[in-house]
């Protein structure tokens, strides 16, 4: 097949990228690197030492001897050049990485919200219209989001995307109808994932675009048998507080000797999925694709679900950390229950790789030995959700430890 891959530099379209290629597809990498200049805009790098984009992709040509194109694009802001780009390459398959992914980077400001939104909607919708004004019968992925559904579930098992439910009328008669599983996003990121849906539903229902969105749990791990071929081929590690996912930052904080920090009680569930097996349900997503005129196909993506205390437990088990509970900075419940479906992936082959079978790797061969990489000021997570918890003292006395204004 041909194959955008939409974000294609970033943590999880990079080895999906070379994964694709190495099954013998011909990807082109769309990106505007703009995760790169994010870095440079919050002064933190990745954990392990990624190159340039056009050395990756050297790289990759040497070890495989397979070659990947890479389109430098925005896709949020040029239309025109993402048209003509799906024109040009008439590709079978596009796989849409390209959003804004960090939940508390777009609760840091006003200016980090309004970006989020005009970024990941502009994105998505662009990319649907275009496919439209091709007239090509292409196949979107989108990597969604398991926040989309949000964490307060009413005692029932997360459905993949869709529910039964009994509508009342006015005359108290109750009408049997199948709806999209409603949204109860927790940032405006996740806001973003809820109001995709919604654009994938229309398109779907009105131009009969085949979609698949994926509602993907938190990936942990950093290498797929790809980028570990070299070192140069290497995956980002994200650790700061505002990409660095709950189980990333734990695993610095242990390489460094520092407490693991827990925000509020920890009792928050969440869902959890190896970057291997991400990269194997996007395989299997292409592999089963909606036909026209179907609706969209909306699987659950993860493998295991955790609570973070819990997460903590392991990692202080693995390497001898001690845990530090800390004041929450998101505005969520303390705790909750998180019973997710995922019969799909598991029915179409996923083997699940677990935390139990694959974190001390993780520990030795990434957090251990990269360590002298990280900058310890950058672990905390210092967004604040809600203009209330600007005044929390807790909170005030973090940013103030780490140099940050309140
Ligand atoms: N990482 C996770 O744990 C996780 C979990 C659930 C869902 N997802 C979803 O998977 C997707 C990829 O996540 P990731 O962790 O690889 O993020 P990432 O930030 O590492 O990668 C995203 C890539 O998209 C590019 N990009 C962003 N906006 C763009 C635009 N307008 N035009 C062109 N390129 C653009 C960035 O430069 C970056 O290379 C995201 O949509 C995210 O919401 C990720």
């Amino acid at each position: 097949m041909k194959i955008l891959v939409l974000g294609g530099d970033g943590f999880c379209g990079w080895p999906c990228s070379l994964r694709l290629s190495a099954r013998g597809h011909d990807v082109v990498i769309v990106d505007n690197l703009s995760r790169r200049s994010i870095d440079e805009e919050l002064g933190c790098q990745s954990l392990t030492p990624i190159v340039s984009l056009p050395e990756r992709l050297a790289a990759w040509r040497e070890t495989s001897s397979r070659s990947i194109h890479f389109t430098h694009l925005d896709i949020a802001q040029d239309y025109d050049g993402l048209l003509r780009l799906i024109d040009a390459q008439a590709p079978d398959a596009i796989v849409h990485f390209a959003e804004q992914r960090s939940a508390p980077y777009s609760m840091k400001s006003s200016s980090h919200k309004r970006y989020t939104i005009d970024n990941n909607v502009r994105a998505t919708h662009n990319l649907l219209a275009a496919t439209v004004e091709s007239g090509r019968d292409i196949h979107i992925v989108h990597l969604g989001t398991m926040g989309v559904y949000g964490y307060h579930t009413p005692g029932l098992q997360l459905p993949e995307g869709y529910v039964r439910a009994q509508l009342v009328d006015s005359r108290g008669t109750a009408v049997e109808s199948e709806i999209l599983f409603p949204t109860n996003p927790g940032s405006i990121y996740h806001l973003t994932k809820a109001q995709d849906q919604l654009l994938f539903a229309y398109y779907a229902k009105n131009d009969g675009l085949r979609i698949t969105d994926l509602h993907q749990g938190i990936v942990w791990g950093t290498q797929t048998d790809e980028t570990a071929y070299d070192d140069r081929l290497i995956n980002r590690f994200d650790y700061d507080g505002d990409y660095g996912t709950v189980l990333n930052r734990f695993l610095v904080q242990a390489a460094l000797g520092l407490p693991l920090s827990v925000h509020g009680t920890g009792g928050q569930t969440r869902a959890f999925i190896h970057l291997r097996d991400s990269v194997r349900c996007i395989e299997l997503a292409l592999d089963h694709a909606p036909m026209r005129g179907d609706r969209v196909a909306i699987f659950n993506q993860m493998t295991e679900t955790h609570r973070v205390r819990d997460l903590a437990a392991i990692v202080a088990r693995l390497t001898g950390a001690t845990i530090a509970y800390q004041a929450n900075p998101r505005n969520e419940a303390e705790s909750n229950e998180l019973e997710v479906e995922n019969a799909s992936m598991v029915g179409f082959g996923l083997e699940p790789t677990t935390l139990s079978g694959a974190l001390l790797d993780e520990v030795t061969s990434i957090a251990g030995r990269y360590a002298h990489r990280c900058d310890a000021s950058k672990v905390p997570c210092l967004s604040r959700w809600t203009r209330e918890s600007l005044a929390d003292p807790d909170l005030n006395l973090l940013a103030t430890k780490h140099g940050m204004a309140a």
